[in-house]
């Protein structure tokens, strides 16, 4: 028996059936399970294993291994300060602290309104933005212990907030449901990428450094791998991120090759 309504189900079937394999729907029916009810409940547990033909017990495994499914309630905001090695050094301890006596709460607890879940979360892949802060997995960049009050404060008093590299903020459980497969339209809003994140784009352009040709033969469809498939220049034109990787890349062989030289 579950608490879950026919609504529910239907979708958690619905998801089930996108997978050529129904179990590897398990991950975004978990999520969809958190969005309706703030947490992977046993109910929640249940239905899924009945609609995959799994055991409760496999369910658990999965919905107890990964650190975004959640037990206890979550808040309307999940707030993660991250305290790994670099967020930790630049300030991330401190915007920790100040949080948890701002709030008046512990390490995955969740203010008494229900508003705000405080939690540290490990390295974001973020760290040129660092410290980083992420509210229901979206970025918020450079943060100070200031900033990060002010941020909570917003969000507490209902004040529309934006990530620093994304959309306007949802609640976590509309966020949940996002990570679902129900998409809320936001998913063109806000930068993409940062300037600190093109920084090594910029300097290969200043330096004339370019991506070392590939050895990969063309595909069938007339396209070739890598490199070959067009100058940096017309890669960032499409699409910044990758070209930036590219460039990075490059820029790692170039140094490479100096140093080479140097010995
Ligand atoms: S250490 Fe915080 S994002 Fe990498």
């Amino acid at each position: 028996m579950t608490a879950l309504t026919q609504e529910t189900l239907s979708e958690l079937e619905e998801i089930a059936a996108r997978y050529p394999e129904a179990r590897s729907g398990l991950l975004p029916m978990l999520h969809l399970v958190q969005s309706v009810e703030g947490r992977v409940t046993p109910e929640g547990i249940e239905a899924c294993a009945e609609i995959l033909g799994i055991s409760a017990a496999e369910v658990s495994g999965v919905a107890t291994f990964y650190t975004m499914y959640k037990r206890k309630p979550v808040g309307d905001y999940l707030v993660g300060v991250c305290t790994n090695t670099l967020c930790a050094v630049m300030g991330g301890d401190q915007i920790f602290e100040r949080l948890k006596d701002h709030l008046d709460v512990g390490n995955d607890e969740t203010t008494e309104d229900g508003k705000i879940t405080l939690e540290h979360v490990e390295c974001n892949a973020a760290c040129d933005y660092a410290p980083v802060m992420m509210v229901n997995w979206e970025f918020m960049d450079n943060m100070t212990p200031q900033s990060a009050v002010q941020l909570v404060d917003d969000l507490r008093a209902g004040t529309e907030v934006s990530s620093t590299r994304g959309p306007r903020l949802c609640t976590w459980r509309e966020a949940e449901r996002v990570l679902a497969g129900y998409p809320d339209g936001r998913v063109d809003e806000g930068p993409g990428a940062g300037p600190s994140s093109l920084v090594g784009l910029s300097i290969a352009r200043e330096r004339g450094w370019t991506a070392p040709e590939s050895d990969a033969k063309p595909q069938d469809d007339g396209k070739s791998l890598g490199a070959a498939a067009g100058s940096p220049a017309d890669e960032a034109d499409s699409n910044p991120t990758e070209a930036a990787a590219v460039d990075e890349s490059s820029s790692a062989t170039e140094r490479g090759a100096e140093k080479d030289e140097a010995k």
